[in-house]
């Protein structure tokens, strides 16, 4: 079957990984969550007492991922429920801003992805990782309604955080990400932006699945 690639890009809280997961479903495509990848990653470091002005490259010269149906390894082992945390979200936008995280974790993403059908969520999928997948998504909320999804994501979680706190995290993620000079949180000029706030899950994914099947026709028809 012909390669499929679909970018879903956003900030945290925006609904991208729910989304993915269930287009993912609908369309009988794969998922890749690149968020866990850099959140493993970070704790990976974090626990070689290294920090992301270090030099990480004999660090990163021993990680290896291996992917399976939607499962992720880092060196052999699966990554675990650990990586939701609010503090390994923290280490990953911390370690996410070194060139080389980025430049080793970009090309085991593309090589994950090279000839297979995927739906990918992340932050620079549409601009750096594959800006050639034929559909991108760039997915928002406001600020407001992130926090109160990551605020209900953690109160399911058992994590007792005030709304204040969250938004503190959520705000100063946003920011990192947003203002990092390599790979920063941005739509690609080509991803389609649709604002969440007032949408159910169910709504987004209907609303993307249509647009995949869509430029598929299109294609096939060579419109
Ligand atoms: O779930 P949430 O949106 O909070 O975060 P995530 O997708 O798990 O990503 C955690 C952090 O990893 C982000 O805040 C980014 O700093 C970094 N990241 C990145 O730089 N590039 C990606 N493609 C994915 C994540």
């Amino acid at each position: 079957m012909k390669e499929l690639l679909i970018a879903i890009d956003g900030p945290a809280g925006s609904g991208k990984s729910s989304v993915a997961q269930l287009v993912a479903k609908k369309l009988k495509l794969n998922y890749l969550d690149t968020g866990a990848m850099y959140r493993a990653v970070g704790i990976y470091l974090h626990s070689k007492n290294l920090s992301p002005s270090d030099d990480l490259s004999k660090a990163l010269d021993e990680i290896e991922f291996f992917y399976n149906s939607g499962d992720l390894y880092l060196n052999g082992e699966k990554l675990k429920e650990q990586i939701r945390t609010a503090q390994a979200g923290k280490l990953a936008s911390d370690f996410a801003v070194n060139p080389l995280v980025r430049l080793k974790l970009t090309e085991i993403q593309r090589n994950i992805c090279k000839g297979g059908r995927f739906v990918v969520d992340g932050r620079d999928i549409g601009t750096v990782v594959l800006p050639n997948a034929q559909v991108k998504i760039f997915l928002t909320a406001s600020f407001e309604e992130r926090v109160r999804r990551r605020l209900k994501e953690l109160c399911h979680k058992g994590v007792d955080l005030t709304f204040e706190e969250v938004a503190e995290q959520i705000r100063l993620r946003d920011e990192q990400d947003s203002k990092r000079s390599l790979a920063p949180l941005r739509p690609a000029e080509d991803a389609i932006v649709i604002d969440t706030t007032d949408k159910s899950i169910e709504e987004v994914v209907q609303e993307i699945c249509d647009i995949v099947l869509r430029r598929m026709n299109c294609e096939n028809d060579r419109c």
